[in-house]
Order: structure tokens, then sequence, then C-alpha cells
């Protein structure tokens, strides 16, 4: 069945926080992480079906949903997981600081390599614990791990390392070698390895992405694995995510913490990740073919039309990370936003201010080149 990204679909005039940041302007919105495709028709169907019942009291996990998830994550990963290692989440940054607040103490640390989503530090702050960032290092066209630094910044208050796989700003998709250092690392110091993997579906190239737990038992008893349909599908409104805890006693830490303060995920999201983990296959490969035209399309017009700018491969997510530091501009989301584009600054994620944006290029085509343009007419204005 053919799918179609090209449609207009006016989410100017609708809830989309997207949106409505720059409503009543023409800034086009590439900032804030969901893609302006309307989800896979599978998960409409059976959101429809839903509420024509009518009826909306209090949802339960059915062996139905946690077995689309478990089969999922055999077919997709080989990862068998067990119904018990699941704790249900109504969304991942809640998760991140479940963690954080799990497994540590306040003036505690938890390290991540930066730049990184935002929530990563302030999981950590929110939980009085003290975040500590390692930068990635650029070699050529890749930003890689830097270990030495990693194995450097670990002290004797360090209890975890959390860590995005694939990365959000900077597109990585880590190989398995890569994943095999940090999880060694974190052995070696005895640091829980809090991983997520919300952007695990979106890998567009050949690497394929391998959850840490699957690498060894014993890296999967100190791994905490945070997924969701969210992304991919995109139904990040709908609040349906997932920890995969194998260690019994580090479920029962996150029990402890989530107690009493982490919600049920709406049954709506339960609803639409069963059917996105069920019926979302075919979709999902026409997004992501629908994806690399858009990354190809970016990383060419970067490399020949937009001096000063530069960017290095996007291998994962629809979220590209510019470097713009040759512009020398002192804000460049306000220099873009003034000229119709609508970027994050990259100090967000905790890069040096002024030196890089994230661009979210899952729109229409027809945006995407739009906004490059808008681009480019702002680089040759300055
Ligand atoms: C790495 C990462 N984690 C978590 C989230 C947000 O998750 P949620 O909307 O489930 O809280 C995002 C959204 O962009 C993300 O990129």
């Amino acid at each position: 069945m053919p799918f179609d990204f090209d449609t207009v679909i006016d989410r100017a005039a609708s809830d989309s926080r997207k949106w409505r940041k720059y409503a009543g302007r023409d800034v086009l919105p590439l900032w804030i992480a969901d893609m302006d495709f309307a989800a896979p028709p599978a998960v409409t169907a059976a959101l429809r079906a839903r509420v024509d019942c009518g009826i909306f009291g209090y949802g339960d996990l059915t062996e139905k949903l946690v077995e689309s998830f478990r089969d999922y994550c055999r077919r997709r990963y080989r990862w068998e997981v067990k119904p018990e290692w699941l704790f249900w989440l109504p969304g991942l940054v809640c998760g991140l600081n479940v963690t954080a607040r799990a497994y540590g103490t306040p003036g505690e640390e938890i390290i991540s390599c930066t730049p990184i989503y935002q929530h990563f530090r302030e999981a950590a702050v929110n939980q009085g614990q003290t975040h500590k960032p390692v930068p990635f290092v650029r070699h050529g066209a890749r930003w890689e791990i830097d270990f030495d630094a990693l194995e450097r910044t670990v002290t004797s208050r360090t209890r975890q390392l959390t860590f995005c796989s694939p990365h959000n700003p900077l597109g990585r998709a880590f190989s398995r070698a890569e994943l095999e250092r940090v999880a060694a690392l974190c052995l070696r110091h005895n640091l829980i390895l809090t991983s997520d993997d919300i952007h695990c579906d979106l890998v567009l190239d050949d690497t394929p992405h391998v959850p840490f737990a699957t690498l060894a038992p014993e890296i999967a008893a100190r791994t905490v694995t945070l997924m969701a349909p969210s992304k991919t599908y995109n139904i990040p409104g709908l609040g349906c995510s997932v920890a995969i805890i194998p260690d019994p006693e580090l479920r029962k830490r996150y029990d402890r913490a989530a107690a009493g303060i982490v919600p049920d995920v709406n049954l709506l999201g339960l609803v639409a990740g069963e059917a996105a983990w069920r019926h979302g296959e075919p979709w999902r490969q026409a997004l992501l073919a629908y994806l690399r035209g858009n990354r190809d399309l970016l990383q060419d017009f970067v490399a020949h039309e937009l001096p000063g700018v530069s960017m290095t491969p996007v291998e994962a997510t629809y979220l590209a990370w510019l470097d713009v530091s040759a512009l020398q501009l002192e804000a460049p989301q306000k220099f873009f936003e003034q000229h119709g584009v609508g970027l994050l600054e990259g100090a967000i994620y905790g890069a040096p201010r002024g030196h890089f944006v994230r661009l979210n290029f899952g729109c229409r085509r027809a945006t995407l080149a739009e906004a490059l343009a808008r681009m480019k007419r702002a680089v040759a204005a300055r």
C-alpha cells in the first residue's frame, strides 16, 4: 500500500505545539521533534475503533499489547523480553526522571555524552544530582565518543551513565563496537546504564540498532532501556512508552521511585502503540525512504548552497545538527527565525552558544526545500 508524505495537512490551525509557536508569523517550524505526517492508517483505524466504543474507564495492560511489544523486540532486535521486565510510562522524559530518582541520591552524579537532549541534564538536576557532560569530538565527518574523557569523568560519586542511542541531536547510529566500549566502561565502574532508544526505529542507513541489553547478560543486568513508538510513528502526543528492566533489584528500585507519581499510560496511547508495533512496518519502511530523501536533499544543499554551514551525515533520526559557527552569529535561532525558519539553538543541548542549530527534517519535502531556500537567502543577506 503506498503512503503519502506529501499531502498538505494544515497544522497551523490545530493544537500542534510545533506550529502554534509561530502562529501569525511566516516562520516554517523545523524545531520540536515531531513530524508533519499523519500517523500510519492502521494506527488511526485502531484509535477510531476504540473511540467508537464510547467508554473510557480506567485502562489495563492487555496481553495483546504486551505481546505486540515483545514480538516487535523479537522481530527487530532478536531480543527476548519478559513481560515482568516492562514498566509502562506516559513518556520518556518521565522515564529519565524516574531513572535519576531510582538510582542516585542528591549530590551524586550522572554522566552523559553531550550535546544531548536537554532532559538528560534536567532529569539529574531535578533530583538534586550533578549532570557531568562529556563532549563528543568531531573526527572528520563523524562525531565520536571521547572514551578517555568519559573514563576521566567518572568519580566515586558517579552512579549512572545515561546514553541516547541513536543520538538526538547528533543523528548518530552507534556501531556495536562503540556500544560495547560504553557498556564495558559501565561494568568497570559499576555504573547503571540508562539507554534512551526512542529513535531506534529511525536508523536511515545500514547500521543495525543494537539495544545495549542484548550485548551480554551482565550488561542487561545493569541496563534500563527506554523505548516508545512515539517518534517513529509520529504519535508523541499519545504518550505511550516503556522502560525495560531485566534485573529484579533495579526493577524494584524503579517501582519505588515511580510509586504514586507516575500515572498510567492513557488508554488511547496503548491502543496506538499496539497497532504501531503490530501493523506499522510497511508504513515505517515508506517513512524511512521519504526521510532518506529529505536527508539527502538537506546534506546536498548544506554542502553546496549554504556557505558557512556544515553538518555531519545524519545516520538516524529526522534531526540534523548544523554547525553554523563560521557565520559568527550571536543568536542563530533568532537570526533564522527572522528569515522565516524555526530551528533550535544548540546551546539547549549543551553545545557552545551560537555554534550549532538543530533542524527537524520530518516534514514535507516542499516545506524543507522552502526552508532551505530561506536559509540560503538569510546567509547571503548577512
Ligand atoms: C532522546 C529523546 N528522549 C525522549 C524524548 C521525549 O519523550 P516523551 O515525549 O516520551 O517524553 C525525546 C523527544 O524528542 C527524545 O528525543
